[in-house]
């Protein structure tokens, strides 16, 4: 389900699970993390992530969420989390098809995030009776401004790809046909950087992964609560069972 390859320095993470829209389990946070702490002990110099079959990611599986409603683990995220925030080499994204939840707010740890025109993003975690995550409520409206953070995360609508660049989430929107080609361009340019200022640089540009550390935890608490909330049992059912959510038990 996490599809992990090493080419010419660069060390790409794929997401493979089609029939879910590659929503992500456990066990595959885990890979991933395993995956980017890796990249720290190698001669790797770029980690490319990137979805499979027209789609990043679905986020978190809702059945797994469902299923840690009693006993809130979160560690395989909460690693994956911190290895990508932690990760010494430049990660680029590459986004095609829905980017939806953690499909979003991981964007904010990569450093350069291309996606294709009709890429989707949400963070709809309003709607499913949690909080945002992954630092999103701090980066957000320091990259996008207080209004605008407001719009994405409360009232988690789907944005286009135009909106995300305009946000700061994305660094370049491009055609279908011309992604893969700017994804390899950029991978063939920072491999070809000198390893050690390339690392000091990007840790000098991430100076607030203190801060940001610091905030995951803080979402992580108010997120682990919300979970085991009423409203969010009836949304996480109400998408298993395919039904609207009954907007009744909110009052
Ligand atoms: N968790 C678990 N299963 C998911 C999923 C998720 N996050 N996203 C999609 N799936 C499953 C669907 O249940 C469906 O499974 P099924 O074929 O066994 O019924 C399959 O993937 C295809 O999804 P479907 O909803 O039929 O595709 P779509 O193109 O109509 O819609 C989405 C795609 C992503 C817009 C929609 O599935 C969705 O809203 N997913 C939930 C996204 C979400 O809220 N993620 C959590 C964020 S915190």
């Amino acid at each position: 389900m996490i599809n992990v390859s090493q080419q010419n320095a660069v060390l790409t993470i794929e997401i493979d699970r089609p029939d879910k829209k590659n929503a992500l389990l456990p066990n595959m946070y885990m890979d991933m993390a395993k995956a980017i702490e890796s990249a720290s002990e190698s001669d790797i110099r770029a980690v490319l992530i990137q979805g499979s079959h027209g789609c990043f990611t679905a986020g978190n599986d809702i059945a797994d969420f469902m299923s840690k409603s009693n006993d809130q683990g979160v560690n395989e995220t909460y690693r994956f989390m911190m290895a990508l925030v932690n990760c010494p080499v430049p990660v680029v994204a590459k986004v095609e098809g829905l980017a939806i939840g953690i499909g979003t707010t991981l964007l904010l740890h990569c450093d350069f995030v291309y996606c294709a025109d009709k890429a989707k993003f949400a963070m709809p975690f309003i709607n499913l009776g949690l909080v945002p995550e992954y630092a999103s409520s701090y980066i957000l409206p320091r990259i996008s401004g207080n209004l605008q953070a407001a719009e994405l995360l409360l009232l988690g609508e789907t944005f286009s790809a135009q909106k995300a660049f305009e946000c700061g989430i994305v660094s370049r929107v491009v055609s279908e046909e011309a992604l893969s080609g700017l994804v390899a361009q950029t991978l063939a340019k920072l491999v070809s950087k000198p390893k050690m200022a390339l690392v000091q640089s990007k840790a000098l540009l991430r100076n607030q992964n203190a801060e940001i550390e610091q905030h995951i935890i803080t979402e992580i608490a108010a997120f682990a609560e919300a979970m085991v909330s009423e409203p969010a049992k009836e949304a996480f059912s109400a998408f298993l069972e395919k039904r609207p959510v009954n907007r009744l038990i909110y009052k």
